[in-house]
């Protein structure tokens, strides 16, 4: 069977007076006006425990959006249960209805439902209507269709036959049930998770960071809709550690597909390792976790294309993507000019709620995240060695915001050059042009991670150069652009090092992690 072409969902500008943005605007006015309550979904039921947690815009955290049911251990067992009782009969349905499911889903995104979903992302994780409209429509409709035609190329990969024998690879799920532990700050990965395993034949149970609830219950809504039988995928809202330790020490856990910091997926390896002889097969243990993306920028850059690339990168969803530019090295020849032009637009971005559009830079995900981002630009201010060069001021009274703040440091070993930050925060440091090997060095050593990166130069040598000697210092790399916003199907996503498995999001090396695949040999 054919499957259709996968190309990439065209991103909606949102003009004022589009219809698409009268559409948007309605459906956020709808969300706003009335409290949901939303229940976990396990199996055929939707579960209201009544242990009721608020949902509020970061932005307007006094405004109530709706409830949801917190569950407990009992939950989770319950979600296994459901998961594996619906599993034989999910393995054993062929590809093309597995397919027809996710691919009715990315329909439904991409028509009815794309309002409602990107309004959800608005209000529940502060995303401006663009940032939004990349995640929760294009990317997530991305991510559905292109993994189904990789799915399809999977399963024609054969092995050898010769006269008289004819080899085969069966493509099989995994035996049991695979967790999708999802993050806050992407609608579009936190659906990838738990359906790229499902895609494969797997069942899942799904928890979600307890910040995208609102959006990650549009999903289950339109995954539902597109006809995705009970139990296949079960959404609970289980504090993770409860969770944690019930999925992991269950003999029929057969995997992780995690995205979300380093130090949470470094907890859950060792666990896993721990128990390793409770389990029937070794579990798949795929992560994507946190960054410290860098900016090289070379005397022969364009300025313009790197104060963009800058501002793009790091401030974009308030610095909330895992590849936000967040530690930049600038050489001494083109910074008076870099910094005068990052002061100057800087100054230009708005700061505010999503409702209204004209607002580029939102508010943080929640008070914890909040205090933590304060607390690196207090310590920043008070270091004689780091000169505020914008920003530095955040206010929480109505919403969590921060403003985009740049820091220039003289030491490039200081944290906030190192450590990910996960805000509106961007560091950097002055080199002498001429020490621009020793730039290089200390990129490749300073931090833990390897997430994105890019570089900046007109320089072809100078290009090659970095791109050899920093091979291992990014899973995405990015030569004159900034190191964001990875295109499911033309940049596959994932990081080495500390920033995780890189099995590549929405390509064919991540479904690989969710097939166990049998040869078979038949002799005539
Ligand atoms: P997080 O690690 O705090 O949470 C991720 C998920 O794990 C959530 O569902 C959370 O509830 C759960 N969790 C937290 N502690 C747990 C524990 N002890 N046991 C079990 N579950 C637990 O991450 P976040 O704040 O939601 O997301 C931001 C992080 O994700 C950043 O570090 C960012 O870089 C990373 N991220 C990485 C990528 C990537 O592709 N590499 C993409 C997006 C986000
Ligand atoms: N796909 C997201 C980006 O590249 C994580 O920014």
């Amino acid at each position: 069977s054919k499957v259709p072409t996968p190309a990439n969902e065209p991103v909606k500008e949102y003009r004022p007076g589009s219809p698409e943005r009268e559409a948007l605007k309605e459906a956020i006015k709808e969300l706003r006006s009335k409290e949901v309550d939303i229940p976990m979904y396990i199996g055929s039921e939707q579960v209201f425990t009544g242990n009721k947690i608020r949902l509020s815009p970061p932005h307007d955290h006094q405004h109530t959006l709706g409830y949801f049911h917190e569950g407990e251990a009992a939950h989770v067992h319950q979600a296994i249960k459901a998961a594996l009782s619906a599993r034989d009969s999910w393995a054993n349905l062929s590809w093309e209805s597995r397919a027809a499911i996710f691919l009715k889903a990315a329909d439904l995104i991409a028509g009815p439902y794309r309002a409602k979903i990107n309004a959800a992302t608005m209000l529940g994780q502060s995303k401006n209507a663009y940032q939004a409209e990349i995640d929760s429509a294009c990317e997530l409709i991305d991510f559905l269709r292109f993994n189904v035609s990789y799915m399809t190329q999977i399963y024609q990969e054969q092995p050898n036959s010769a006269p008289g024998i004819w080899n085969r690879l069966e493509y099989r799920p995994l035996e049991g049930f695979v967790f999708a532990l999802t993050p806050f700050n992407f609608t579009a990965i936190a659906g990838n998770l738990p359906t790229s395993a499902a895609l494969m034949g797997n069942v899942a149970v799904w928890k979600p960071a307890y910040t995208q609830v609102y959006s990650a219950q549009v999903i289950m809504e339109v995954l539902q809709k597109a006809g995705l039988p009970d139990g296949v995928i079960n959404l609970i809202y289980v504090d993770g550690p409860v969770a944690g330790d019930i999925i992991f020490s269950h003999p029929e856990f057969a995997g992780i597909h995690f995205t979300g910091s380093t130090k949470v997926f470094q907890q859950i390896w060792s666990t896993i390792g721990a128990n390793i002889h409770k389990y029937k097969s070794y579990p798949r243990i795929v992560g994507e976790t946190g960054g410290k993306d860098f900016v090289l920028v070379h005397q022969s850059a364009n300025v313009d294309e790197v104060v963009t690339g800058l501002l793009r990168g790091a401030f974009e969803y308030q610095g909330q993507k895992c590849s936000a530019a967040s530690r930049a090295y600038l050489p001494e020849s083109l910074w008076p000019e870099i910094e005068a032009k990052l002061k100057e637009q800087v100054a230009g971005l708005k700061m505010g709620g999503t409702e209204d559009f004209s607002n580029f830079i939102n508010a943080v995900i929640d008070e914890r995240s909040f205090r933590k981002i304060a607390g690196y630009i207090d310590e920043a201010k008070q270091n004689p060695a780091v000169t505020v060069i914008t920003g530095g001021h955040y206010d929480s009274s109505v919403g969590y915001f921060i403003e985009p703040t740049i820091l220039k440091v003289e030491d490039p070993s200081y944290r906030t050059m190192c450590e990910e930050i996960f805000g509106p925060v961007l560091s950097i440091y002055v080199y002498n042009d001429e020490a621009f090997d020793d730039v290089i060095n200390i990129i490749n050593t300073t931090s833990p991670y390897a997430l994105t990166g890019s570089i900046f130069s007109k320089d072809r040598y100078v290009v090659e150069k970095v791109t050899k000697a920093l091979e291992n210092a990014a899973g995405n790399f990015y030569i004159n652009d900034k190191p964001t916003g990875a295109v499911v199907g033309q940049q596959p996503f994932g990081g080495a090092r500390a920033s995780g498995t890189n099995d590549k999001a929405g390509s064919l090396l991540n479904l690989f992690r969710w097939i166990s695949a049998r040869t078979i040999k038949e002799t005539f």
